[in-house]
């Protein structure tokens, strides 16, 4: 049926483009702003420039090797853990796995477009380890770094910065076979090898390097959970054995890349902090939080920036603290230039307490929100205290935002496109607590928002859809969702849109 001399799919169409910000370049759309609605726009209070980033914000988005690449058995790669779990029945929801995903090791040139448009200056992606040494150790596969050197250059003549994550979870299998993986130390050595060598083929191009991706989610849910690979369940003395090496693996990867990179490349953790916020920001519940912060990530950053294990967390281990020498804790603080932070959600709201050790944890009430992963609370303030806990704890002086995102059930439209709005209202809430933070001095630099494209969620396989980008899987189209246009314009403004 005809409507104004267009049909109502035509009109439909076109409302959706326009939605996404793309002109049709019609007559129709050029006329869409009448000088009556600009001079209603008018009439509404100046949203002003109060939602606005520092200037020179790194805006960028993020992905990993395993999650994106495919080609697993391509150019000589090795197996890796999650080559292996992928292929055990029943440990991937929808029986997936990334032997292909989003076969960016062919359409990395398409991605670096992707980023392009949405204006984005900045790529964190990740080096597959079993491409580089196929068996963990030993000779370098030749073509093992050939791919990022294709992908660095191609960001690069696009006008953007890599940011490579060393380790996003896919240990060479060889390692876990001979070691176990992160229960021994030997892994941590060799993880500092390998990255020394990507360090010294990477550094004259990408400056920017980050160590090892969440360290506590590896541990506690490949180790602890068996969730993840390699699957196991162990006690908590080997537990806290894994959770030391995998630490101990960030310090010698901070001295290896240093050592073999070129002068002035920067080097950092990516962690998934435990996020604590005040339940109320009154100074004693604030102040509770950062207690809670420091001893609730006592594996981690605070070993990391202050090279001891807490007390606490000592005698909380008791018998199944982790076997360690001084020289490791020195190890493990080596100084960063910057920290990272993955921050999807508040793990605890705490209140102040009179008792040691001066903070309690609210209990979640079943009625709390979370977005269409049942783990992912929707938190916004997760956004604010996250990096403002790191820089009072630790005076940190360089903060990214490593990932934030959402997953969202993203069915398309009737006229094909997603008009992902929970994902929008998602990002919108937690940008503007990050505007908080950076308005009130916490050094952050950039944000990574997680994902450039729908992609392998590890074991939710791929129906759980974080990406900008919607991926037909069948056919790997890349379209663009509402929230590209969304993210697009927050880079174009460098302010909340
Ligand atoms: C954190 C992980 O680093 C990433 O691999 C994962 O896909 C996202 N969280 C979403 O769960």
């Amino acid at each position: 049926m005809l409507f104004n001399g267009f049909s109502r799919r035509h009109f439909a169409r076109i409302a959706a483009w326009s939605a996404l910000g793309i002109s049709t370049n019609s007559a129709e759309a050029s006329q869409a702003g009448t000088s009556k609605e600009a001079s209603r726009e008018n009439g509404l209070a100046a949203r002003g420039r109060a939602a606005g980033f520092p200037s020179g914000f790194l805006w960028g988005t993020a992905t990993s090797a395993y999650q994106t690449e495919g080609a697993v058995n391509e150019d000589g790669r090795g197996p890796s853990i999650w080559d292996r779990q992928a292929h055990i029945p029943g440990k991937i929801a929808d029986r997936s796995n990334a032997d292909v995903a989003n076969d960016s090791y062919h359409l990395y040139k398409d991605d670096v477009q992707l980023m392009k448009a949405l204006g984005a200056k900045a790529y964190r992606f990740s080096i597959a380890w079993p491409r580089v040494f196929p068996e963990g150790t030993g000779t370098p596969n030749p073509k093992g770094l050939d791919f990022y050197d294709r992908l660095v250059d191609e960001l690069l003549a696009n006008g953007i910065e890599p940011f490579a994550t060393m380790y996003h979870w896919d240990l060479p299998q060889a390692l876990q076979d001979r070691f176990g993986g992160w229960m021994s130390r030997e892994t941590a050595t060799a993880f500092a090898e390998y990255a020394g060598h990507v360090a010294g083929r990477l550094s004259d191009r990408v400056k920017q390097f980050f160590t090892i991706n969440e360290c506590s989610r590896l541990v506690d849910l490949g180790y602890g959970a068996g969730v993840d690979a390699p699957g196991l369940t162990l006690a908590q003395q080997e537990l806290n054995q894994v959770r030391h090496h995998v630490a101990l693996g960030h310090g010698l990867a901070v001295r290896a890349i240093r050592a073999h990179g070129r002068a002035g490349i920067k080097v950092g953790p990516a962690e998934n902090m435990v996020i604590c916020v005040p339940a109320v920001e009154t100074p004693a519940n604030i102040r509770a939080a950062e207690i809670a912060t420091r001893e609730l990530n006592a594996g981690y950053l605070t070993v990391m920036l202050e090279g001891k294990y807490t007390d606490a967390f000592l005698a909380y281990a008791g018998k199944d603290a982790p076997k360690y020498t001084a020289e490791d804790l020195a190890v493990i603080s080596s100084p960063v230039d910057f920290v990272g932070l993955n921050v999807y959600m508040p793990y605890h709201y705490v209140v102040a307490a009179d008792d040691a050790p001066g903070f309690a944890l609210a209990p979640f009430p079943a009625s709390f929100p979370h977005m269409e992963s049942d783990w992912l609370r929707i938190g916004p303030e997760a956004m604010y205290w996250a990096p403002r806990h790191v820089a009072k704890l630790w005076d940190v002086k360089s903060i990214y935002i490593t990932e934030n995102g959402t997953s969202a059930i993203d069915r398309p439209a009737a006229d094909g496109q997603v008009y992902d709005v929970d994902r929008i209202m998602f990002l919108r809430s937690y940008l503007t607590q990050l505007q908080r933070a950076t308005s009130e001095g916490v050094p952050v630099l950039g944000y990574f928002l997680w994902s450039l494209m729908d992609n392998f969620e590890w074991s939710d396989g791929y129906e759980k859809r974080f990406g900008l980008y919607r991926v037909d899987f069948r056919t790997q189209r890349r379209t663009p969702k509402l929230s590209a246009s969304f993210y697009r314009e927050v880079i174009a403004r460098n302010a909340v849109a």
